[in-house]
């Protein structure tokens, strides 16, 4: 395969849909999938652009000059966008998270915010945060609820090497105290960990983070994508990050926040607020997965691991009625039967197959 070439969703028609025999019943509402689950969570990705190169992401040996972005024409319009986001409002969703490559890069989005802020979800927003000193104060203006800032570490040559463009911690945290002063809270901190990379920063990440009120949250390498080069080694699994910091700060676990939430919760014994821990590759969470996401281009995917999207923008542009739309969604959903991480992690290698979208693509 040129590795040069963009990775391009397998174009996918609609499946027939015949609902598994022993699908559990949904809980409490109508549109639910052949495992019983309900859309709740719908990420959008605004842009497959970033100014990073996070070596687990984009790595700079794919992602270099000649990589071909999108064009401006193929990504959605912040109408369509919308459009699209109120469709599923009505089918039940409850938090929309604007997501990329990096959102904030898309020119006014804070416009795109501001018209998602008048449907009844919560929105928040998942960032480097290069650009929230810049823009926190218009983002939650414009009605943003909250920030996630990834991070992946204190020190500076750690983190310049994680992100690849010798961008400084200095100027995250800045950002991170901004959105804070802007009212985008709580804010969550999401450090990826790679054993051997950054597995060093668990500790004083830690220490720097307990009592600010932010939350720090780790997340296991993952194998999404199919550029950065995994392996399982190089996994730190949760319950080691667990460990190492209850070792120095005693940790209680705690129940989540909502069912379906990615994150085990712990918190600090001595009152030092609270961590998290994304364990997808150890401790997959597919089966009370309501996610579902729309890419820059307008795919639907239901599985961040998913090898094929369902095109919306050709029938966004075709004039297609709301109510067809709805109808498409709905048989999208009712058809879904995803759950890569439970069968990766009950295999003993690695599923192959066709190229995995890439997460700058489908939103993180
Ligand atoms: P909140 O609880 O609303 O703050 O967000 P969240 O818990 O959904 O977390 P967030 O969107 O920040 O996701 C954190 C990370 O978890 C992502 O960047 C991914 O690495 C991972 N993740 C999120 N959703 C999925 C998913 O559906 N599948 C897998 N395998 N990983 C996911
Ligand atoms: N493994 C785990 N998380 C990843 N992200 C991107 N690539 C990976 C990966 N390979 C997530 C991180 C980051 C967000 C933007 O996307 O959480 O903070
Ligand atoms: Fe950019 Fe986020 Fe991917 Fe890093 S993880 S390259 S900041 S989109
Ligand atoms: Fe959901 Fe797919 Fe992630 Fe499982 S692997 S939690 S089904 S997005």
């Amino acid at each position: 395969m040129d590795t040069k070439a963009r990775i391009i969703p397998i174009a996918n028609a609609l499946k027939p849909v015949t609902p598994l025999d022993d699908a559990p019943a949904p809980q409490g509402g109508s549109l639910a999938d052949r495992r019983g689950r309900r859309v709740r969570d719908l990420r959008i990705s605004v842009t497959d652009r970033c100014n990073f190169r996070c070596v687990y992401c984009m790595p700079k040996a794919v992602f270099d000059h000649d990589y071909a972005f999108l064009p401006r024409t193929d990504l959605l319009s912040f109408e369509e966008i919308v459009r699209v986001a109120r469709i599923f409002v009505d089918q039940g969703v409850e938090k929309i998270r604007i997501t990329g490559g990096e959102p904030l890069l898309r020119k006014h989005i804070e416009n795109l915010i501001e018209q998602l802020a008048k449907l009844p979800v919560e929105l928040t927003l998942t960032t480097n945060g290069s650009l929230l000193v810049k823009k926190a104060r218009a983002l939650k203006d414009a009605g943003l609820h909250r920030v996630t800032v990834s991070l992946d570490g204190l020190d500076d040559a750690v983190f310049k090497r994680m992100n690849d463009v010798d961008y400084p911690v200095s100027d995250v945290l800045d950002g991170i105290e901004a959105a804070a002063a802007a009212g985008l809270a709580p804010i969550k901190v999401n450090c990826v960990v790679k054993r051997g990379s950054n597995d060093d920063q668990i500790l004083p990440m830690a220490r720097h983070f307990r009592h600010s009120g932010h939350i720090l949250r780790f997340i296991e390498f993952m194998d999404v994508g199919s550029s950065n080069g995994w392996r399982m080694d190089e996994v730190l699994p949760s319950a080691e990050v667990v460990a190492r910091i209850g070792a120095e700060f005693p940790l209680q676990a705690i129940d989540a926040n909502y069912p379906g939430e990615v994150a085990g919760r712990w918190r600090y014994a001595d009152g030092g607020g609270e961590i998290g821990v994304i364990s997808s590759v150890t401790q997959a969470f597919c089966a009370s997965c309501t996610r579902i996401r729309l890419s820059t281009e307008g795919q639907l995917y239901t599985c961040l691991f998913a090898q094929g999207g369902h095109d919306l923008r050709s029938l966004l542009r075709q004039g297609t009625t709301d109510q067809a739309l709805e109808s498409l969604i709905a048989r999208v959903w009712r058809g879904r039967d995803d759950r890569y991480s439970e069968i990766r992690s009950a295999a003993t290698e690695l599923p192959t197959g066709a190229a995995k979208i890439e997460m700058s693509y489908i939103g993180g």
